[in-house]
């Protein structure tokens, strides 16, 4: 059998190789080799991907704005924290489910290393709740009482970068508006409007992992 770090190690010899086509031959050399591993799609070409797992990695105006990033919609998938109006006086600072989306290639990285690796980022759709009758703006739907995801609401976005946001612990934060629709760039956000309270409060590297079980190794 083959352990985890020789097949981690297989895995990107042979995206290395896949100009040349990766075959059994070149893999035989990194070691013991699983025959079912060989066969998985796991480890086909990258050449067959779909661009969303392409190596997206942020992009900037001349002016040095964030881009809004592209296809996010692609991405992978972390988790919904929700903050309805009903429940914030009417009017939450983050209205008001909080989906969460990373780069498969990023996510892929940090499952391997624990770290966020230089260009993650993290987009968060912001998304309103279908109004309801009750005064904590929760509804009936056949499956319970609770709140259900109505039209999106614009976007929060974090970018890790060691070099261009050195001053905040390696992470710049952009609000690409709250409401449709989402701004087309962004600027850098103050320290004190959204870093600091992501460096008092969250789990790991100005994450909140502890809400997303799949970040939080
Ligand atoms: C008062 C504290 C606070 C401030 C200020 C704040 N955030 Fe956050 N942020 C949170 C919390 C708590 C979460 C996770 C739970 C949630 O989304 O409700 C979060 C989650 C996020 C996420 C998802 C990834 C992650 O780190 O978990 C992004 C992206 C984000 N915030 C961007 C921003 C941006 C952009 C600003 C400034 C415009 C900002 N935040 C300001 C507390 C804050």
């Amino acid at each position: 059998m083959m352990t985890k770090t020789s097949f981690a190690a297989f895995s990107l010899g042979c995206s290395l190789l896949v100009l040349a086509g990766c075959s059994k031959s070149e893999a035989t050399k990194a070691g013991p080799v699983d025959e079912t591993a060989v066969a998985s799609p796991a480890v086909a070409s990258p050449a067959v991907a779909s661009p969303a797992v392409e190596r997206y990695m942020p992009e900037y105006t001349a002016a040095g704005e964030l881009v809004l990033p592209k296809k996010f919609e692609r991405w992978v998938y972390m988790g919904s924290p929700l903050t309805p109006h009903g429940l914030n006086n009417g009017k939450a600072n983050f209205p008001e489910f909080h989906n969460v989306y990373i780069q498969p290639w990023a996510y892929d990285e940090y499952k391997k290393t624990g770290v966020f690796p230089e260009g993650t980022i993290l987009f968060k759709e912001l998304q309103l709740t279908i109004k309801g009758k009750y005064p904590d703006g929760s509804r009936d739907e056949p499956s319970g009482r609770g709140y259900f995801p109505g039209k999106l609401n614009g976007a929060d976005v974090s970018v890790k970068d060691s070099k261009r946001y050195a001053d905040t612990q390696n992470w710049g934060y952009y609000n690409f508006n709250h409401g449709e629709p989402k701004f087309e760039t962004a600027k850098l956000r103050p320290i004190g409007e959204c870093a600091q309270c992501h460096i008092d409060g969250a789990k790991k590297d100005m994450v909140w992992t502890q809400f997303y079980p799949r970040l939080d190794q």
